[in-house]
């Protein structure tokens, strides 16, 4: 007797459903992502380098495609297909946009297509903040940040690391562009910081009055390149992972979210590894640092340089739909799949 698989129904999730689910829960995100990396750093999850589409007409612009397959209790396959083209926000578009789509673990079926920009700053966001907690348990809690670029991610982990208890004496801010410098004071301001906020018009004085130093530029190679601008030892959130030259790095503690995965795609760990031949100046990943197997050297700066791995897109992704669905909200469109007798017959 043969036994007949449901159809699968398709949904698409729109950037106001994923908003509405995730917008007010950062602690629960935040043990989402926690949970993720465990289950990436056991080794239940499979998570291939990613894909960049270039071209050559667009320098400026890539698409970067995401699979990945993540394990454990939430267990999904899927994609993010993620593009950034920087020129986008001076027509007042943000630079990213996103989707990302599920699969079923036993069919393979893609089940659900959800607006994932959202879901992309927000597991960014929650790394950062996982990692800032992390890394100075041992260090004491900065009370002075500085952003360093102030786009979209930076608000995502300002508003995230706000949401899980920081709270600041000093805010710093620091941009390439006066008026997103002014338009993030403004936001901070907006959100009830009890905070000092100052716009720095030099990086150097940005980083010297900063404990925890977050960058969040655009930057496609190195421009930050004097160690002495970081003698304080802060801890450093490199997010946009280009910005540090490899003397910086190579005179800090670095750990990474994946060790493979971040040295790749001239990321300033990965030039470090190229001037030196070695990956000595490594301490571990976050994951080793959460369960105790490596401590960050001291008495240097300590920089967490996150590749960003789509099995994090994955886990928010899974945690979105299963919240839309039980609210019984979920946009399925009917017939999506169509071709599904074996020879046509009904
Ligand atoms: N590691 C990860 O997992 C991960 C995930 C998402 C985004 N990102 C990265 O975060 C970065 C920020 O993304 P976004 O969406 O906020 O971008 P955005 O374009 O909205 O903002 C970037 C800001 O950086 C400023 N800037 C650019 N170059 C600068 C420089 N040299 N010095 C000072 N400021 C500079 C720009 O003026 C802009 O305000 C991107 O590089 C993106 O790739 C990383």
């Amino acid at each position: 007797m043969s036994s007949q698989t449901a159809v699968p129904a398709f949904s698409v999730l729109s950037g106001a459903q994923v908003h509405d689910v995730l917008s007010g829960n950062e602690k629960h995100i935040v043990d989402i992502i926690d949970t993720a990396y465990r289950v990436h750093g056991r080794h239940d999850t499979v998570n291939p380098p990613s894909y960049f589409l270039n071209f050559p007409d667009r320098p400026t612009a890539r698409i970067i495609a995401l699979p990945a397959s993540l394990g454990g209790d939430n267990r999904v396959d899927g994609l993010k297909w993620i593009s950034s083209f920087p020129e986008n926000v001076a027509n007042g578009l943000p630079r990213a946009s996103a989707v990302l789509i599920l699969n079923d673990h036993d069919t393979g079926y893609p089940f659900a297509c959800l607006e994932s920009s959202i879901i992309s700053a927000t597991r960014t966001a929650a790394s950062a903040a996982l990692a800032a907690d992390w890394l100075t348990r041992d260090r004491g809690r900065p009370t002075r940040v500085g952003f360093f670029g102030v786009g979209l991610i930076a608000r995502y982990i300002h508003t995230y690391l706000a949401a899980t208890g920081w709270s600041f004496d000093e805010i710093g801010v620091h941009d390439l562009s006066q008026a997103h410098a002014a338009g993030y004071r403004d936001y901070l301001r907006d959100s009830g910081t009890g905070a000092r906020v100052t716009v720095y018009t030099e990086a150097e004085d940005l980083i010297r009055n900063s404990d925890l130093v977050v960058f969040a530029t655009v930057a496609g190679r190195p421009h930050v390149t004097d160690p002495a601008w970081f003698a304080h030892n802060p801890v450093v959130l490199h997010v946009s992972l280009r910005d540090l030259s490899p003397e910086i790095i190579l005179a800090s503690s670095n750990v990474l979210d994946d060790v493979e995965h971040c040295l790749k795609a001239n990321t300033s760990p990965h030039l470090a590894e190229q001037a030196t031949g070695n990956r000595d100046f490594i301490d571990g990943t976050l994951y080793q640092v959460m369960t105790g197997a490596v401590t960050p050297r001291p008495d240097r700066p300590l920089v967490f340089s996150p590749f960003g791995l789509g099995v994090l897109d994955l886990a928010v992704g899974k945690y979105v739909y299963d919240e839309v669905a039980r609210r019984g909200d979920l946009a399925t469109v009917e017939g999506f799949f169509h071709e599904l007798t074996r020879y046509g017959t009904r």
